[in-house]
């Protein structure tokens, strides 16, 4: 087991990779708490850590909202009283092309995808800096580094990230935490479900494996990074994305 006992927190974790990685964080021995704004689906894979034999928490919780995440960083120190991994995961696309892309859409996608992740690393760092320990992994996106149309908002957020990530991996590293990112290519989610047909079989053309990312695989790049295999890795993207940017 690579994580054993180890406490983990994955944002967006009700359903898609955020889901697969809390499962496969649990089947590798870490309690893991759940946190998403969707609560029945927060509980439902809250149940489904437990029933791999792992403790959970079910956090509803808007990575938005900064005193919403220490009210519940605090729930999950009561409970465990240590934080050794937190996965940046939660994220959301609103596309349109830039000219009509509304500023609302813009504002969100920051807000979730940039900020939300900001506002879950400060709030970790403070409590793992105490410990002088611990690992955060922050999904980006391969969109993030080479950009897409109808994604201006969803790249600028993800690169955004990068940026991020580099930054205070650097910051960090003196506590003896590390900070790393993933960055998915196309994964079978309901994030690419909606997307129509066109644009799905354009993707797949430009993908070297011929085929979409499961959910899974983006699981086991962030289960490296989280686990001590990775022990000397710190600020580093890794892209899980069949070969699409290389
Ligand atoms: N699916 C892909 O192809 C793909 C590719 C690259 C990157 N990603 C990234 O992976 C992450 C997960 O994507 P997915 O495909 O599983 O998407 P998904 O839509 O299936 O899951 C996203 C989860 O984030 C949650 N969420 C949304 N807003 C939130 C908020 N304000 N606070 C807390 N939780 C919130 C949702 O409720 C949902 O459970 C996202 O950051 C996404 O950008 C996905």
């Amino acid at each position: 087991m690579l994580l054993k006992n180890k406490i983990a927190l994955v944002t967006g974790a009700a359903q898609g990779i955020g889901k697969a990685i809390a499962l496969c964080f649990a089947e590798e021995g870490a309690d893991v708490i759940i946190s998403d704004i969707n609560e029945s689906k927060v509980k439902e894979t809250a149940r489904e850590v437990e029933a791999l034999g792992r403790k959970s928490l079910a956090l509803t919780c808007d990575v938005t909202d900064f005193e919403e995440i220490e009210k519940g960083l605090k729930l999950c120190l009561d409970k465990f009283e240590r934080l050794d991994i937190l996965v940046n995961n939660a994220g959301i696309t609103r596309d349109a092309l830039l000219v009509r892309m509304k500023n609302s859409d813009w504002e969100q996608v920051l807000n979730i995808n940039l900020t939300g992740t900001f506002n879950w690393t400060k709030s970790a760092a403070k409590r793992m800096m105490k410990q002088k320990d611990g690992c955060i992994v922050n999904i980006a996106s391969v969109i993030g580094l080479v950009g897409n149309p109808g994604q201006a908002n969803y790249a600028a957020s993800k690169a955004g990230i990068l940026g991020l990530t580099r930054s205070v991996a650097r910051e960090l590293a003196p506590w003896h935490i590390r900070v790393n990112a993933v960055a998915p290519g196309f994964i079978a989610t309901q994030m690419t479900e909606k997307l129509p047909e066109e644009a799905k079989s354009k993707m797949l053309a430009a993908i070297p494996l011929n085929r979409w990312g499961k959910p899974e695989e983006v699981a086991n790049a962030v289960l490296f990074l989280v686990s001590d295999l990775s022990s000397y890795v710190t600020g580093q993207v890794i892209n899980t994305d069949g070969g699409m940017v290389m």
